[in-house]
């Protein structure tokens, strides 16, 4: 327990120096790399309702504003291919991406007439598996959908204010068996470690995953950043970070005989299909406001506001809010810490990626993984054991807790009036 509280707070303070800015005074997209292929990541930051729990940049829905956004992220997609990158796969998320499916399907459209994309997801809730969005969803050629259910357990879904919005837990579970095999993946988002979810609920959620036969499963640990805190609190009690770990432990052994561990958080029944895309690309371009993009060793964030950030592309100026160039030994780390996010890593490529000093460099982090029995060397790889797999979960959830908090430190109070234009807006110089 000791060597996991110095962990999480080791990784909240290696997170909060990365999003200092370094090595950059102009915040505009860094520069790609001719021969690259890279992934588009679209961030759809509306929703009809908002969950307590969830600490992702989201608004309520607002038409309006809703539009003017769409039409911002087709003029900074354009800036993007005028940049000259190239990508081969997109991946919207949010948010609720199909809140508004003609605009999800007219910037997806515009994105796959610019580049040969061969790769879609997206991420939908329950309540939009309706015939009209999911034919929306295959004409634009969506290969992976994830919906977002969090939990089966009706009790749960009341609690986090899910229940009215999308259905009981037998209502959600009828919706994804007639969605399963419509598309080549349908991942199913879950949460464990609700305060007021017991084991026996978990055990029942893992047994509905497998009757559904969804292709994959991504179960988060509940993850709360400091804002959320008192809203988790007040929906469904104190959380209880002591017992995450026995809940994982009996997850993954109760998922284990149908799903293969792809990662630490992610389970899918074919092996090799993982669709985590800071795993499967080294680099990502982020869009809309509020996104995080990774390119040539670049961590780069769009504003969090989401009027400053049409106002930005509509005046022609970079919606980027912060860059820090990663120093080679920072890249060597994010790139470990992403690599064995899926529970191993190959030592010869990391060389190959990083340099033959690659252990040199990272000795105290590879020294820390073999004395505190979190991985061992075998055949050339780095291997996580069930120790250092949870280990990486818990670095994982804290490091999104603390982006989390800066994304709420950056993010403007909700804006009243319907007009985006002029609305003077907190926040709006760079840091
Ligand atoms: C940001 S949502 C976007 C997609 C969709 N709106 C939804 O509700 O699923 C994607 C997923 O992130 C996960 N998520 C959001 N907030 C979380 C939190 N505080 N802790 C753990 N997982 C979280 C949920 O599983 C959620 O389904
Ligand atoms: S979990 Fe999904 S629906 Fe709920 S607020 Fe977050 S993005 Fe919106």
């Amino acid at each position: 327990m000791l060597t996991e509280i110095l962990l999480r707070i080791h990784a909240a303070r290696l997170t909060r120096r990365y999003l200092t800015p370094k090595g950059s005074s102009v915040y505009s997209p860094p520069q790609p790399d001719s021969k690259a292929q890279y992934l588009l990541y679209i961030h759809i930051p509306f929703c009809e309702e908002l969950c307590p729990f969830c600490s992702f940049l989201r608004v309520k829905f607002e038409p309006s504003l809703a539009k003017a956004y769409f039409d911002a992220l087709k003029k900074e997609i354009n800036t993007y291919h005028n940049l000259g990158y190239r990508f081969n796969s997109i991946y919207v998320g949010g948010g609720t991406p199909t809140i508004v499916p003609d605009k999800l399907a007219d910037i997806v459209l515009h994105a796959k007439s610019l580049w040969p994309i061969d790769q879609v997801s997206v991420e939908t809730n329950p309540s939009h598996l309706t015939d009209d969005i999911l034919a929306v969803l295959k004409d634009i050629g969506t290969n992976r959908l994830s919906v977002g259910v969090q939990s089966f357990d009706d009790r749960v879904l009341k609690s986090v204010q899910r229940y009215d919005k999308y259905g009981s837990g037998q209502q959600i579970r009828q919706k994804l068996s007639s969605v399963v095999g419509m598309f080549d993946t349908l991942n199913v988002d879950m949460i464990f470690n609700f305060p007021n979810q017991t084991a026996e609920m978990l055990t029942a959620d893992v047994r509905i995953i497998k009757e559904i036969k969804a292709d994959q499963v991504t179960w988060y640990p509940l993850i709360i950043s400091k804002s959320r805190k008192q809203q988790i609190a007040t929906s469904c009690g104190r959380m209880n970070f002591r017992r995450e770990r026995r809940l994982y432990d009996m997850l993954t052994e109760e998922l284990a005989d149908t799903y293969n561990a792809e990662s630490v958080w992610c389970f899918s029944n074919r092996p090799g299909l993982i669709d985590e895309y800071p795993v499967s690309h080294d680099d990502y371009a982020g869009l809309g406001a509020g996104s995080m993009g990774y390119v040539n060793g670049a961590l780069c964030f769009n504003t969090f506001s989401i009027p400053e950030y049409i106002r930005m592309i509509e005046e022609d100026r970079s919606p980027v809010l912060s860059i820090r160039n990663f120093s080679p030994v920072e890249k060597m780390r994010f790139g470990l810490l992403l690599k064995l996010l899926t529970g191993s890593t190959s030592l010869s490529a990391m060389k190959a990626k990083y340099g033959k000093h690659f252990v040199l460099h990272l000795w105290k982090e590879l020294l820390f993984l073999l004395v505190t029995r979190s991985a061992v060397f075998r055949n050339g790889n780095i291997v996580l054991t069930a120790k250092g797999r949870y280990y990486w979960l818990s670095i994982m959830s804290t490091l999104f807790a603390t982006l989390g908090d800066y994304r709420d430190i950056h993010t403007p109070p909700p804006v009243l009036s319907k007009t985006t234009k002029n609305t003077p807006q907190p926040n709006q110089t760079k840091p």
